[in-house]
């Protein structure tokens, strides 16, 4: 199955509407405006000016999104104000988000939902923590994130998601899963969404990994069969590392 690699860069909170527009200007010459499989996570305020540069093929997306379709949810932002801004995609369930602002599996059910209404790719975050995985939990809590974030969606609809496995010791801690272990654990999960929604939708679906992705963890994690594509935090903030990962990852699946 052929699934081109989508690479993605989570901003997080940095970069002002200037800072960002300098880094996809800077971006746009390294890739000689090749955008293809480009996906940029930036923060709301940034969005509009990120999408205003009109760059063909370059998919501008949110980190997060409110559960709920509008009303009365003071300082939130909703999927029908992200789709008004052009996103195409928005980040759901990131670590971040389920440790620091506690979002619940049915928060992120919600989000899902919201986002395939509004016509947003949902890209799922799904991780453990150590703990779990020295407990060999690892295969449990991913199954039981997947199955509660998607639970009840049709297999039409699952195959609009994209999963991003992103282990939540590797984030940000420079030390990235190893590569066996990445391609056993996105082989399981495929197995898992084959198991539940079939074999077009597991054969669909892309599998991204994140966490301490670098120039010097990338090539052999993106090697991997059942990796499609990467999240990239860190790394993603200088336009000349990024443009480098994203080479690298095009060589490499071709
Ligand atoms: P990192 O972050 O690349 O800095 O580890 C990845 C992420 O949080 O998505």
């Amino acid at each position: 199955m052929n699934r081109p690699p989508v690479i993605i860069a989570n901003w997080k909170m940095h970069k002002t509407r200037h800072q960002a527009q300098e880094c996809i200007h800077h971006l746009k010459i390294q890739l000689s405006i090749d955008f293809s499989g480009v996906y940029i996570a930036a923060p709301y305020t940034a969005i509009e000016a990120c999408a205003s540069m009109k760059l063909p093929n370059l998919v501008i997306g949110a980190q997060n999104v409110s559960e709920h379709a509008f009303g009365a949810y003071t300082g939130e932002v909703c999927a029908e104000m992200l789709k008004d801004l052009q996103v195409g995609f928005c980040l759901i369930g990131h670590s971040e988000r389920r440790t620091y602002f506690h979002e619940t599996s049915e928060q992120i059910r919600q989000k899902i939902l919201r986002c395939l209404e509004a016509n947003i790719q949902p890209i799922l975050c799904i991780g453990e923590t150590l703990q779990q995985r020295h407990n060999n939990q690892t295969n449990d809590v991913l199954f039981s994130q997947i199955s509660s974030a998607l639970s009840k969606l049709s297999a039409q609809d699952v195959s609009q998601v994209s999963l991003a496995y992103e282990p939540v010791w590797a984030i940000g801690s420079g030390v990235a899963a190893s590569p066996d272990a990445v391609q056993n654990i996105h082989a399981e999960c495929r197995a898992y969404i084959q198991k539940i929604w079939g074999k077009t939708c597991s054969d669909h679906i892309r599998i991204l990994y994140g966490g301490s992705v670098n120039l010097q963890t990338l090539a052999e994690i993106i090697s991997q069969k059942d990796v499609d594509g990467v999240l990239v935090g860190g790394a993603s903030l200088d336009a000349d590392m990024f443009a480098n990962i994203i080479k690298i990852s095009r060589e490499l699946k071709s």
